[in-house]
């Protein structure tokens, strides 16, 4: 039975139970966080609990730096109590508006956010790794505040779920022909020779992996632009990869059924997988 947090208690899932009137289930109003654990230790801590607070301060709700901060701890004791400290985990991190009657507008002032954290185990899937993944194309139904990571993902889940019927990992979504990213990932891809992804802009969330990455493509020297690509332009690229905290590197070979360059992991996003993972790990030892 796993162990959960739940503003300020540390409980097991039957008593993890929030208020029906939490504004979080009438209206998704709340911010949520993923990430990622190796032995015990949290992957960019910070990059994460910055776009949280981001996220919080966008949405109005009460909730600052440090209490954000406090959040480490309480990830950390969830990794140990979940016997997670040997394994790869994933943190699930959400902070509502809190519990009040329904109305549209903010309720009371003194209205508690409402804090849930979950440590699951995260296993690689290792196979699509080395072999890369499918995806399809589908429209963004997304909001334009991508940037803020608020629990309402119905354009991503609906974006999802059209995926999996057809056997497809991600979908790549755009507005009006232009790539925004995927579903719950940042997508980049090889066009003429130059690796492109979406500027950071309301239109997507700044993902920490993409950071990651694109501090490697800068480390070594790969030439890149952040500048949206149309569905044409992704039609030709030679390569195209998703990043995100479970997804890491991960290549795709086929879209919409066509395949994407040879059909295997060409070599800019194999490159940047290796030094990706190579960081995923020292960091992770380095940060104990
Ligand atoms: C829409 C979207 N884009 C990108 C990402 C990747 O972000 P990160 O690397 O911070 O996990 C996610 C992660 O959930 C996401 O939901």
């Amino acid at each position: 039975m796993p162990t959960f947090y739940l503003n300020g208690d540390y409980v097991p899932r039957e008593q993890a139970l929030i208020p029906v009137e939490d504004r979080g289930f009438i209206f998704g109003d709340g911010i949520y966080e993923g990430v990622r654990a190796v032995e015990g230790r949290l992957y960019e801590w910070d990059l994460h609990a910055e776009r949280m607070v981001r996220g919080l301060a966008g949405l109005r709700i009460k909730f600052g730096v440090a209490e954000v901060e406090e959040l480490r701890g309480v990830c950390e004791r969830l990794v140990r109590e979940n016997g997670l400290e040997d394994a790869e985990a994933f943190l699930y991190l959400q902070v509502t508006r809190g519990a009040a009657p329904r109305t549209h507008y903010f309720p009371p002032a003194s209205t508690t956010p409402t804090v849930f954290v979950s440590a699951t185990r995260f296993v690689v899937p290792r196979a699509m790794r080395d072999n890369g993944c499918s995806a399809i194309t589908h429209e963004d139904m997304r909001w334009s505040r991508c940037d803020w990571k608020t629990v309402n993902l119905l354009g991503s889940v609906l974006a999802r779920e059209s995926a999996q019927e057809v056997g497809a990992y991600e979908a790549i979504l755009h507005r009006d022909g232009v790539v925004t990213e995927g579903a719950a990932t940042n997508v980049l891809a090889v066009i003429d020779g130059v690796l492109r992804t979406h500027p950071l802009t309301p239109r997507i969330l700044p993902g920490v992996t993409r950071i990651v990455v694109m501090s490697l493509v800068e480390e070594l020297g790969i030439p890149c632009r952040e500048i949206a690509f149309t569905l044409d332009e992704l039609s030709r690229a030679s390569e195209v990869f998703l990043c995100g905290s479970t997804t890491d590197v991960t290549p795709v070979v086929s879209i919409d059924g066509a395949t994407v360059g040879s059909g295997a992991p060409g070599p800019v996003t194999t490159q940047l997988r290796t030094a990706f993972e190579a960081r995923l790990y020292a960091l992770a030892s380095a940060t104990r």
